[in-house]
């Protein structure tokens, strides 16, 4: 039976936290897994409890009377490097378990300071190799090769993670339509077993055109964006193009500058869009 899809995301994740502890909860959320404080819309700011929000996920603290941790109940966040963050987490004083390994990640549960406990995942990728030192190790340029069905989840889940996912787009349906065709791809570099970078090529016969592009936040500015567009744009070279399009949103500063210092240029062209899937109600 086709069922229809209603659920399409998840806003935020509220916990709950006993009433004047603030301060408390901005050192851990804040501190030490790096979640930005933002401020409560003003009406809601008299109830207490505090808001963390970053591009990829919102995390709000909710007072509650009788307060009581869910030790039970839990979100599960997804980082970039785990291990590393379970020892800030242990190194602050907060309370780190390991439990039973999962396919496909690596992961820990750890306790805020209140007692709630959350779970921090950590997505790893197939091995393109047999393993060996890994490319910080060996200081070499990371190996980028096209990836494949198997890369699916590690992929989908680095996007969420650095705020390339939209609530109204499929991300899997994206990686899975740029692997079925055959000018198109979704290239990634892997690090350790880790997915760390990625970028989606495809080729429409005149242009190429370059989406996804995510560097793990981790391992920002060390040349691995620079290093992942120097693929794309060596792939759809290969592929017959002889001009790189790419599309930011407006309320991406960051990429634009990062986009401006590789020497892409303000094409002045603009663009307009809309949806063909004419059963879909967006
Ligand atoms: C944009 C992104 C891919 C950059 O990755 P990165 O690995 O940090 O970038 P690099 O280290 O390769 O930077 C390459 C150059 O751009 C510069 N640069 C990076 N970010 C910049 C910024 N925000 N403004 C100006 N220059 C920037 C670097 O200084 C570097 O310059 P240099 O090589 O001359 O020293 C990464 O920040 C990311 O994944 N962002 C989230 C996803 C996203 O927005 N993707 C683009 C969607 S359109």
């Amino acid at each position: 039976m086709m069922v229809a899809v209603k659920v399409i995301g998840l806003e935020h994740v509220q916990l709950a936290m006993p009433a004047g502890h603030e301060g408390e909860a901005t050192a851990f959320y804040e501190g030490v897994l790096g979640i930005p404080r933002v401020s409560k819309p003003a009406h809601l700011a008299a109830r207490g409890g505090c808001w963390f929000e970053s591009s990829a996920l919102k995390v709000h603290l909710g007072v509650e009377g009788d307060f009581k941790p869910a030790t039970k109940a839990h979100p599960a966040f997804i980082v970039s490097d785990v291990r590393l963050l379970a020892r800030d987490v242990a190194a602050a004083g907060y309370d780190v378990v390991d439990d039973e390994p999962l396919d496909g990640y690596d992961r820990v549960y750890v306790f805020d300071p209140f007692g709630n406990r959350i779970e921090l995942m950590q997505p790893l990728a197939t091995p393109a190799g047999t393993g060996g030192p890994s490319a910080h190790q060996r200081n070499s340029p990371m190996a980028v090769r096209d990836l494949t069905n198997a890369d699916r989840q590690a992929a989908t889940t680095l996007w969420a993670a650095v705020g390339l996912t939209r609530p109204w787009n499929d991300a899997g349906l994206d990686f899975d339509r740029a692997l079925a065709g055959p000018t198109s791809s979704v290239l990634g570099a892997v690090d350790e077993d880790v997915l760390v970078a990625t970028v989606m090529v495809g080729h429409d016969g005149h242009r190429g055109w370059v989406y996804y592009l995510a560097v793990s936040p981790a391992l920002r500015g060390r040349g691995l964006g620079r290093h992942m567009m120097g693929a794309a744009e060596a792939w759809l070279a290969d592929a017959g193009a002889v001009k790189l399009n790419l599309m930011v949103r407006h309320t991406n500063q960051e990429a634009l500058g990062f986009y401006e210092r590789l020497g892409y240029v303000d094409a002045e062209v603009a663009v307009r869009a809309r949806w063909l899937e004419a059963d879909l109600d967006r």
